[in-house]
């Protein structure tokens, strides 16, 4: 069997998905995934069938929407192997990550404590960091990668001391899809008594996550990159750590008793959802981990691993482009074209019916490490085929034409 016939045979939904029309190459389910009909189809029935808000009603219609909100965070849970109550719903892992800095962060964090962080981190996971430290005195580490990409543990095991308190990584990168080895960066922090947050944010989507198995302290991810709607992600933490940590917000749906002269909050994961929350979105996230577990991690991730190896070999054939990233890398794939600016080849590639991202990736350390403004980025999804990866080293040998 070719690889054409393993990857077409091996998952067979882009019927799922009426917003790929045929002929149509998307390439950019890194920065946000397509949505299959069953995520739109459960947003829809939210909206227009079962709406209400939820926790407060006491009419029939508002507790069947909390069960189905509270349903949602019991899927949340199961997709990462952790506790119902250890999730807090957040806007997405952007926030997921600030509250851990500005509650956690805020609270632990000393003068003079340091943090750890990686060379590929997404800004998400650098910028909040810098504001707590700011605010504690705190001070950030990074740890450098290997020569293919990858975080690299050796350097990372060097670096850590007794100061650091947390280490926070990316399990899988958005620019290069280098898969962390998270079980060895769980044993390395907790060796020096330090705390492990993982950004999931690309993982999730691309591979069986276990936070029990792998012992991390906090874990995040964005419903909109595991085929899910927009504005709703979840910070998983043990149930513990979170009962420790101080609300972020405060507002309605958080609170047990309100006076003027002092407030009582509600137990986690209340505590840190302040205001009403996004209901149909919970819901919409849910019926995307539903569809997501129905394909299975282990296929999807199979799947991406075959599209990236095909797709590693067809870009090296295209003379001038440079690969970046370990070959094993989880559904994404980063590359440039000598002497043509990345956003050029989005453009030409776009004509074609391609559509990849060209930029920083929200990464600007990284691609200071590469030497590059930019890089153009592939990636995968469950939808993914062969025919996306011949339409793209099609449309790089017409944008070698046109660039001679
Ligand atoms: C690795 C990584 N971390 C964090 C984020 C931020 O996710 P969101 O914008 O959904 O909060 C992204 C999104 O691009 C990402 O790829």
């Amino acid at each position: 069997m070719n690889v054409e016939t393993r990857i077409n045979s091996a998952l067979n939904v882009r019927g799922h998905f009426p917003a790929i029309p045929e002929g149509w190459h998307y390439l950019d389910s890194a920065a946000t995934a397509q949505k299959p009909q069953a995520v739109i189809d459960a947003i829809t029935r939210a909206y227009g069938h079962d709406y209400a808000t939820v926790h407060r009603g006491v009419y029939e219609r508002s507790a069947a929407m909390t069960q189905s909100f509270e349903a949602a965070r019991a899927a949340a849970a199961s997709l990462i192997g952790g506790a119902e109550h250890e999730i807090v719903f957040a806007r997405g892992a952007t926030e997921a990550i600030n509250l851990v800095a500005q509650s956690w962060g805020g609270t632990f964090l000393k003068r003079g404590d340091r943090i750890l962080l990686s060379a590929l981190e997404h800004h998400s996971n650098i910028v909040p960091w810098q504001i707590v430290a700011a605010r504690t005195g705190a001070l950030i580490d990074v740890c450098p990668l290997t020569d293919d990409g990858q975080i690299d543990l050796d350097a990372a095991e060097a670096m850590l001391t007794e100061k650091h308190k947390l280490v926070a990584f990316a399990h899988v990168s958005n620019v290069l899809g280098s898969i962390l080895d998270a079980k060895r960066a769980a044993a390395l922090a907790h060796n020096v008594g330090a705390k492990l947050l993982l950004d999931g944010c690309q993982a999730a989507p691309r591979l069986p996550v276990d936070v029990a198995a792998i012992d991390c302290d906090f874990y995040v991810l964005s419903a909109h990159k595991i085929y899910g709607p927009t504005g709703i992600g979840a910070l998983w933490a043990r149930a513990g750590i979170l009962d420790s940590m101080p609300p972020y917000q405060g507002g309605g749906a958080m609170i047990d008793r309100v006076t003027f002269e002092k407030t009582t909050y509600l137990p986690a994961p209340s505590r840190f959802e302040a205001g009403t929350p996004h209901i149909a979105g919970a819901i919409g996230f849910h019926a995307a981990i539903d569809w997501t577990r129905a394909i299975g991690l282990d296929a999807l991730h199979a799947h991406e691993t075959a599209l990236v190896r095909e797709a590693r070999t067809a870009l090296r054939s295209v003379p001038g482009v440079t690969l970046f990233g370990p070959e094993d890398s989880a559904g994404i794939v980063s590359f440039a074209l000598a002497g043509v600016h990345p956003h050029d080849i989005g453009t030409i590639l776009d004509d074609e019916g391609v559509a990849i991202r060209a930029g920083h990736h929200c990464a600007q350390p990284l691609m200071d490490l590469l030497g590059v403004p930019a890089t153009a980025r592939a990636s995968f999804a469950a939808h993914s085929d062969a025919a996306d990866i011949e339409a793209l080293v099609r449309g790089l040998h017409k944008v070698k034409r046109i660039f001679g």
